[in-house]
């Protein structure tokens, strides 16, 4: 039977789409960047908006490489919540470096390398190393040395290749094994720098070269409390916050956006109000991209001829808020304690201290038949889930009526997101 045929072809040529490039009469060879590539997250648009200050604030302390590249290092943290920028800006950043010295290049310069890991990917100090080496060496094997090994090849390297390099260490929160010992070694890299051949004829080279800067993104605004004294203060006040959003900002992102990847007359400016708002609550950038996205494939889905708001309302549940896409990556036992600290909570109360904590997490185990964690262990975990800017552990001097006191307590709040919503999305660990 060839019904089948026939319908397929028939669909296929009256498919029409709201997005740019994707419809049959579309000439899409000059027009690469537009249409849904726009809308990935790892798209760089050719323009930043609202973070004027912040772009200002990382050239200032990076200008050295473009000026007098080896005259220091330098060590930078971004922080803010999720979807403020901070990745855009560092990869932006980081291509306009480079392209910049490229251009200006004369032989005999140190030679610029950019690097962006992502912690969340590349988990451990090891990872990182190997995945930076070999993009210095091809074929640089995966397995072999240990990361001590690895961070002095990879400082040979450095000098050896002549180079400048700016590593981007971008959601750190999430990095593992030994997190403040790597820090250190790698905020001190070229103070023992390896002994290479034009050292004995040159000796004054030693030590007064600077080839290593290092930025570091995090969601955690106390993330200098997890690092040693020293690295600490070798970063001294270089931070540089991202806030969240206002609606008119949010509004302003997704125009430009929508203007990329979706046709003309298949959206107005009401619709992105809409998507705006929706995302002001979050002050996130990615939840708006995203909701206007798949918005349009919905719209796409229902064969429609342009996007409308009851498509937002329809798309909005398929769009996480990235809060509830970190829940979904805990495992098992972060997510209990989670959710123990989350079911304390719903009883009007705003925060719980830890053995409250530890005891009710201990009983819903029982209860599941499911072996609870050490306390030492309860403890790390409590420590990722503030990490991961999920809970909020306060140390409280408590004292009695009569002003005397009790000793101190850490006591536990959830942050930026609805206890039920928590509850929710964990219940089923316990259920059935
Ligand atoms: N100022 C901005 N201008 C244009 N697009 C932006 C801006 N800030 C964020 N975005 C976009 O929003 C999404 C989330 O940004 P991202 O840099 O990943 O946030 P963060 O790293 O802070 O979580 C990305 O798709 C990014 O391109
Ligand atoms: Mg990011």
């Amino acid at each position: 039977m060839s019904t089948h045929n026939t319908n397929f072809s028939t669909l296929f040529n009256s498919f029409k789409s709201v997005f740019k490039n994707a419809n049959k009469e579309d000439d899409g060879k000059n027009q690469k960047d537009y249409g849904e590539v726009v809308f990935s997250s790892n798209y760089i648009p050719p323009m930043l908006h609202h973070r004027e200050e912040e772009m200002k604030s990382l050239v200032s302390y990076f200008r050295s490489i473009i000026t007098n590249p080896l005259a220091s290092s330098r060590k930078v943290v971004l922080y803010g919540p999720v979807g403020t920028g901070k990745t855009l800006a560092s990869r932006a950043f980081g291509n306009e470096i480079a392209v910049h010295l490229k251009n200006e290049h004369k032989i005999g310069n140190p030679v610029f390398r950019f690097f962006h890991v992502n912690c969340r990917k590349t988990k451990t100090p090891h990872l990182i190393l190997t995945t930076i080496l070999r993009q210095l060496i091809p074929g640089f094997p995966l397995r072999g040395f240990g990361v001590d090994e690895l961070l002095r090849m990879f400082t040979l390297l450095l000098f050896e290749q002549n180079l400048v390099t700016l590593l981007v260490l971008d959601e750190i929160d999430y990095l593992i094994d030994d997190r403040t010992d790597f820090l250190y070694s790698l905020s001190r890299i070229e103070e023992s720098p390896p002994i290479y051949e034009s050292h004995y004829s040159n000796p004054t080279n030693i030590n007064t070269e600077s080839r290593f800067s290092l930025l570091m993104i995090t969601r955690d605004k106390n993330f200098h409390h997890y690092l040693d004294s020293s690295t600490a203060s070798s970063l001294g006040r270089n931070f540089i916050f991202f806030p969240p959003y206002t609606r008119n900002q949010l509004f302003d992102i997704i125009y430009a956006r929508a203007e990329l990847g979706l046709r003309e007359e298949c959206y107005n400016d009401e619709l992105l109000e809409v998507i705006a708002s929706l995302a002001e609550e979050y002050g996130d950038a990615r939840f708006a991209i995203e909701l206007l996205w798949k918005t349009g494939k919905l719209a796409d889905k229902e064969n429609a001829d342009c996007i409308v708001p009851e498509h937002v309302r329809k798309a909005v549940v398929a769009v996480l808020p990235m809060e509830k896409s970190i829940i979904e990556e805990l495992n098992c036992h972060q997510q209990l304690i989670l959710l123990s600290i989350a079911k304390l909570l719903t009883d009007g109360q705003t925060k719980v201290t830890t053995p409250e904590v530890k005891q009710y997490y201990q009983q819903i185990c029982e209860e599941a038949s499911i072996r609870a964690r050490r306390p030492t262990q309860v403890w790390a975990y409590l420590k990722d889930l503030s990490r991961l800017g999920l809970i909020k552990q306060e140390v409280e001097n408590r004292h009695n009526q009569k002003g005397r006191s009790l000793g101190r307590v850490t006591t536990i709040k959830i942050r930026d997101i609805p206890v039920t919503d928590i509850i929710q999305s964990l219940n089923h660990l316990i259920e059935d």
